[in-house]
């Protein structure tokens, strides 16, 4: 079942409440978060009180995405904020098996997130305490990047290092996704598809969230 997880960084944030709304119309799964810092991504976006305000405006799981330095010492209280799902990058976390197992233990679902140019060799380890992989198929920092093309091929070998290790970790792809790839993305073996501006940046974001839904039903 693939999962449409609608990043409201391309959103409206006058309006978020009526944004959120229109993305539940359309069928999307989970609201996707992208919390940025300013040191680990050259741009900031939005932190802990946005996620408390989110949480009472929607029953969807907030998927946060952490792109800070120092996530083991912010990742529980996100989950404590309101996220059922709270990703670190590889990328900047030294003790990454301590910062999964605080995730878990607060009852959200724990992920690693890597950049483009990081090898998924970096997981391996980490791999078993994993909910999901958020695997960033542009430069992370800001919306409406164009998608790398090497990242499917990414999607393909991080399927196969799951399979082979028989591991439940759902694979998460952020980054540069419309309804011109998401077909070939799901293909790969992508189950959460982050998008951005293919939803917020259209004149109706619960079609727009449809029109993805649907794009992946045929490949599948
Ligand atoms: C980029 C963020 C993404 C971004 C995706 O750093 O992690 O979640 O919002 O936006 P699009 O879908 O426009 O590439
Ligand atoms: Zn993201």
């Amino acid at each position: 079942m693939i999962e449409i997880a609608p990043s409201i960084l391309s959103a409206d944030f006058t309006r978020l409440g009526e944004e959120i709304a229109a993305i539940e119309r359309g069928g999307a799964a989970v609201v996707h978060v992208d919390v940025m810092d300013g040191h680990f991504v050259p741009n900031i976006t939005i932190g802990l009180p946005v996620v408390r305000a989110l949480k009472q405006a929607t029953q969807l799981p907030l998927d946060t995405h952490l792109m800070i330095t120092n996530p083991g010492l912010y990742a529980e209280q996100f989950v404590e904020a309101g996220a059922s799902m709270v990703s670190v990058h590889v990328e900047i976390d030294p003790h990454l098996h301590r910062t999964l197992e605080a995730i878990r233990k607060k009852g959200a679902m724990a992920g690693v997130a890597i950049n483009p140019a990081t090898p998924l060799v970096m997981l391996e380890e980490a791999l078993p305490y994993t909910d999901f992989i958020l695997l960033m198929s542009v430069n992370p920092g800001f919306g409406g990047q164009k998608f790398i093309k090497t990242s499917l091929d990414k999607v393909r070998r991080l399927r196969r290092m799951i399979d082979e290790r028989g591991l439940k970790t759902r694979i998460e792809i952020d980054g540069g996704i419309d309804r011109h790839n998401i077909a070939e993305i799901a293909a790969a073996g992508a189950e959460i598809i982050v998008a951005g501006s293919a939803v917020f940046n259209e004149a109706d974001p619960a079609q727009a969230v449809r029109e993805l839904r649907e794009a992946t039903m045929q490949w599948a």
